[in-house]
């Protein structure tokens, strides 16, 4: 079997240069993934067709020329699973109908193995993926962290102040981590089942990590994350694990847990993550994704942080997600200089 430069990097092992994938790097910047979501009709529909989802999985490594892919579907598919009625509105982002207020809601959402189960067509888009990926290029599985998650179920949708969610953290503690509870449960069994389908290495998502004040993350967030690593990593200590907690670099000497890599939002300088963490992870990350507007500041950034990093302990990523008005050639220059000033 090929070895996957992608996954031997996650291990901290010697790669002949350093691999590098963008965060949604399947999405709207590409034309081609336009055309297969018009054909879909939505973007959940999109989520639900294995063999379109496969197809859109696929669309950057040829394009854009990254070491790795990550399975196209969205981190919200769990609480949908879970009884929420979710849905996509244009220009609007995703809504769940039915917002989480009490006790009675969370006992009514379904749990554990019956709504991991329900995911089946994330493991049959995995299934696919896996035949038709290149033996040398490895598949990231990712899920939300279970307080990301509960951001949307508590607001309902996207939100600025997190008033919602924060009022119940501050005034009903209890409420909140029963709802943490019973994602991170679902969690847990999600990703074993894309394991068992045939990811290589996970992504646990922690997007709105920066809305929590810091003395409280560890409370509300990480040690969930924590648990799920400690469960993955009890039954399959040799898939690789990355944490991405975004915009909280205040945390970073109170990082703990058995992980692999940390992955670094562009606004922690990777100078302070290297002292900090550099030791005991590899680190992932963290060009500003807008600097992917010029050539010119994309070449600079990539320099820089190489110059940081050097040519080991690293997987080259953006320090969030790509945005839908990037030029693509501009992503193919950035992962190009990601590969040419790494080359050993
Ligand atoms: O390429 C990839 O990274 C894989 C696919 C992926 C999507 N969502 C597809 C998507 C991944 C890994 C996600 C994760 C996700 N989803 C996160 C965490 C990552 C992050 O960016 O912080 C979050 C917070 C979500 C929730 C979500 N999904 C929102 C808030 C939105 C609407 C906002 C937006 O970007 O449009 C989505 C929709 C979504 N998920 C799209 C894609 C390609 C756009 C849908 C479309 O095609 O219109």
């Amino acid at each position: 079997m090929a070895n996957k430069i992608f996954v031997d990097a996650c291990l901290g092992k010697e790669t002949p240069y350093t691999p590098v994938w963008m965060m949604r790097q399947a999405g709207r910047y590409l034309p081609e993934y336009m055309k297969v979501r018009a054909q879909a009709g939505n973007f959940l529909n999109l989520c639900h067709d294995p063999k379109k989802a496969c197809a859109v999985t696929l669309q950057p490594m040829d394009i854009v020329g990254v070491d790795a892919a990550i399975l196209f579907s969205d981190i919200l598919v769990i609480p949908d699973e879970m009884g929420m009625d979710l849905s996509f509105i244009k220009g609007e982002g995703p809504k769940f109908s039915d917002p989480i207020t009490c006790d009675a809601d969370i006992d009514r959402l379904i749990g554990g193995d019956e709504a991991a189960s329900k995911l089946t067509y994330v493991f049959d888009t995995i299934k696919l993926i896996k035949q038709e990926l290149a033996e040398d290029k490895a598949l990231i599985g990712f899920t939300g962290a279970p307080w990301t998650l509960a951001t949307y179920m508590i607001e309902g949708q996207g939100t600025k102040t997190y008033n919602i969610c924060k009022k119940m953290m501050y005034t009903n503690p209890a409420l909140l981590h029963k709802i943490l509870a019973k994602v991170t449960e679902v969690v847990k069994l999600y990703m074993e089942k894309q394991i068992d389908a045939g990811i290589d290495v996970v992504q646990i998502f922690d997007s709105w990590a920066a809305a929590i004040e810091p003395s409280k993350y560890e409370e509300f967030s990480w040690k969930y994350m924590v648990e799920i690593c400690d469960y993955l990593k009890s039954k399959y200590p040799n898939i690789p694990i990355i944490m991405f907690p975004k915009g909280i670099p205040s945390f970073l000497d109170k990082v703990y847990g058995n992980f692999d890599v940390f992955g670094v939002d562009w606004a922690t300088p990777m100078e302070l993550a290297k002292e900090k963490l550099g030791d005991k992870y590899v680190l992932q990350g963290n060009m500003e994704p807008c600097r992917l507007y010029d050539k010119e500041m994309t070449t600079q950034s990539v320099q820089d942080i190489q110059n940081v990093m050097g040519t080991s302990r690293h997987i080259f990523n953006l320090g969030h997600g790509i945005l839908p008005d990037v030029p693509v050639e501009n992503a193919i220059h950035f992962v190009k200089e990601c590969q040419r000033v790494s080359k050993k």
